[in-house]
């Protein structure tokens, strides 16, 4: 079983504030570094890093080279990735004292997918095997439909959350992986019990990850349902860190586990990704997350 994830590449401009800059306010900043990020690729490298096959694909301009580099080095293949006249997508990110950070999203590459080459890149896969989808490219209603035709499993991490995804299936998605704000623009509530209580209800088949900050995680299945706190530690930057427990999630399911331990194992992963800087940098390997588990 593959996973094939057709998502964004960005390269994060990473800004340490004092605090998130607020209307009319000229802000002078700490540190400001680039790397390598945008939610389809850290979560391809997530996957990857957790030891799970996995396909990347989206588009980059002439200066998204770096990303070709980094899906070798991590060991994600780069096949369906392809090199257009546009800029890559970027992002300005500022990220305050308190490790939280804000987004401005420029999507630039990421917004030239066609029909064209979504079918190209979805004929080299077949039924059963995963698409891991977010909301930063554009088609995704039409990436939906093909997919869920062919019998592929789709995971979709919809974020950011807009209205855009209106116009998508959700009915066709086999595992929902969301932030409680994205829960609660789904489904119209606002607890986390509810708001998986009406997704269950939209979508009786799927199985849901619904992340919680610093409350943790909980997922659903039928008549299951298992929660996970988080492991506390001291966070600089936690971009990337819903992106790292989404890979790990799959690539515990791939590997047949447990799904409290695929829950253990996700969490304690975005608890490291939260001590480093950077976006795929900040990912660790499955061997460090197992090692930390002991
Ligand atoms: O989820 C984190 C990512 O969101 C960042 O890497 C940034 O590129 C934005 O897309």
């Amino acid at each position: 079983m593959k996973v094939l994830t057709i998502g964004s590449m960005n390269i994060d401009h990473v800004y340490s504030v004092d605090h998130i800059v607020q209307p009319g306010e000229t802000l002078t900043t700490g540190s400001m570094n680039i790397y390598l990020g945008g939610k389809g690729i850290n979560q391809s490298m997530a996957v990857a890093k957790a030891g799970a096959e996995v396909y990347h694909s989206g588009m980059i301009g002439k200066d998204g080279t770096l990303f070709l580099e980094a899906c070798k080095e991590y060991g994600v293949n780069s096949d369906y990735i392809r090199k257009i006249n546009e800029k890559t997508g970027h992002t300005i990110i500022q990220v305050d004292k308190n490790a939280q950070n804000c987004i401005l999203l420029y999507g630039g590459a990421n917004q030239c997918l066609t029909e064209e080459f979504v079918d190209e890149v979805l004929s080299h896969f077949e039924k059963d095997d995963i698409l891991l989808l977010q909301n930063e490219v554009n088609l995704l209603p039409y990436i939906i439909d093909k997919a869920y035709e062919m019998g592929m499993q789709i995971a979709l991490n919809p974020s950011p959350f807009d209205d855009k995804l209106h116009a998508c299936d959700l009915s066709k998605i086999s595992i929902f992986l969301l932030n409680e704000i994205e829960g609660g623009q789904i489904t119209g509530e606002t607890e986390p019990a509810a708001i998986l209580d009406k997704l269950q209800e939209l979508y009786p088949e799927a199985r849901i990850v619904l992340t919680l900050g610093k409350d943790g995680a909980v997922y659903a299945h039928k008549d299951e349902r298992y929660e996970q706190p988080i492991f506390k530690v001291q966070a600089v930057d936690t971009t990337a860190a819903g992106d790292t427990f989404t890979g790990y999630f799959l690539a515990g399911l791939i590997d047949g586990m447990a799904v409290p331990d695929i829950l253990r194992m996700s969490a304690k992963a975005s608890s490291i990704a939260v001590t480093r800087p950077g976006a795929v940098q900040s990912i660790p390997y499955r061997s460090e997350v197992e090692e930390a588990l002991k």
